[in-house]
């Protein structure tokens, strides 16, 4: 079998998590680890894998046919386009970008030179999202009529202990939310514009801690979500969805609730809720569970990134569906700041 050769750039947190599945893949060749710190040097070295601390001497060197780009947020749109320019697919960890203006210039170098790049909004490839998906595009729900999202858990108090984490950018908006945001887009449709409110009363950082947002969606259904980093609670994706071992699954917890004019669908838990005989609320409304296989979402983010490079699957989340999800991400904050509706722009890309 000839193997794909993949690198990867920026073997921190995520980047471990890629490069550990990258190793798992039997049709791939880890060709470099491109990150200038000794840790990295060091997992490098006792993998037996080339390391470099520049990543374009390592792109000259190894010549991969993709990389995985998982260094911090302000580096994306440089790295993303070195290699693009250079014919190399791209996995671009989320966002696609710190600012609206570089996801775009990922999206051009992607476009001019022909070559795939994706972002990393890894709930798109677990089992639980591709069942939902296919019973909502189904239209098993019916209509759309209403999505009420939760993201709302507890960061310990060391998280905080790194500055950018208490500053602007470092919130749970777009650490966090941004994967809600992806997930509805993903399964309810685009949005059309959005209002919001943020606070940070509890830890009193420059932050947010908590933020509120109302939705509508292009199809016309409308959404709420609530998220905060402050609260004793178990409701949202991480915890109840068990996407990496890092968190505990809890077994018995929904964080979305899906809404249509037939039925209804929770998530995780895959509960849809519909009328069998006399539909209304005075009759008796009946509930069906599935249970998906768990599944990783990193690894199979990471084999289907390997069939697109391949030609043989097409990107599900493109550099375009980050850029989409970064600009309603974005718009959260402009909302809640300006305190008026924020209309989404329909183009952009
Ligand atoms: N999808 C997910 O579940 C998920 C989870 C965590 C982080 N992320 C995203 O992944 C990215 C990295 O986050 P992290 O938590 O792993 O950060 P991190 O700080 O743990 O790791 C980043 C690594 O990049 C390296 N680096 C910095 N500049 C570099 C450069 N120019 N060239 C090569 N390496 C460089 C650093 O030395 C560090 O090792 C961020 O965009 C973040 O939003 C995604």
């Amino acid at each position: 079998m000839n193997k794909i050769p993949l690198a990867v750039i920026g073997a921190g947190l995520i980047g471990k998590t890629h490069i550990e599945r990258a190793q798992a893949l039997e049709n791939v060749e880890l060709v470099g680890i491109a990150d200038p710190s000794a840790a990295a040097q060091e997992m490098a070295s006792s993998l037996g894998v080339p390391w470099f601390a520049d990543y374009v001497a390592m792109l000259e060197t190894v010549k991969p046919r993709g990389v995985v780009v998982a260094t911090p947020n302000v580096t994306h749109a440089d790295v993303a386009v070195a290699c693009l320019e250079r014919k190399v697919a791209v996995l671009v960890e989320k966002p696609i970008a710190d600012t609206l203006e570089n996801a775009r210039r990922i999206c051009a170098a992607a476009a001019a030179n022909g070559v795939p790049a994706l972002v990393g909004h890894q709930r798109r490839y677990n089992p639980i999202m591709r069942q939902a998906k296919s019973i909502i595009d189904a239209g098993v729900l019916g209509k759309p009529v209403s999505v009420t999202a939760l993201c709302t858990w507890l960061k310990p108090d060391e998280y905080f202990e790194t500055s950018w984490r208490r500053q602007v950018g470092g919130g749970p908006v777009l650490i966090n939310l941004i994967h809600d945001i992806d997930l509805l887009r993903f399964l309810f449709g685009e949005i059309e514009s959005l209002q919001a409110i943020t606070s940070n009363r509890i830890r009193h950082f420059e932050v947010e801690d908590t933020a509120a947002v109302m939705l509508r969606f292009c199809n016309g259904a409308l959404g709420t979500v609530s998220v905060s980093d402050t609260t004793a609670a178990p409701w949202n994706w991480d915890l109840s969805a068990g996407e990496a071992e890092r968190f505990p699954r809890q077994d018995d917890v929904n964080s979305h609730f899906f809404s249509g004019t037939q039925g209804s669908l929770t998530l995780p838990r895959l509960e849809l809720w519909r009328y069998h005989d006399q539909p209304g609320w005075h009759d008796q409304i009946t509930v069906q569970r599935a249970v998906p296989h768990i599944g990783c979402p990193y690894a199979e983010q990471l084999r289907h990134f390997c069939a697109v490079i391949e030609g043989l699957e097409q990107p599900i989340c493109s550099a375009e569906d980050g850029l989409r999800t970064l600009e309603a991400t974005l718009a959260v904050h402009e909302a809640a700041t300006s305190g008026a509706v924020v209309h989404l722009r329909s183009d952009a890309s």
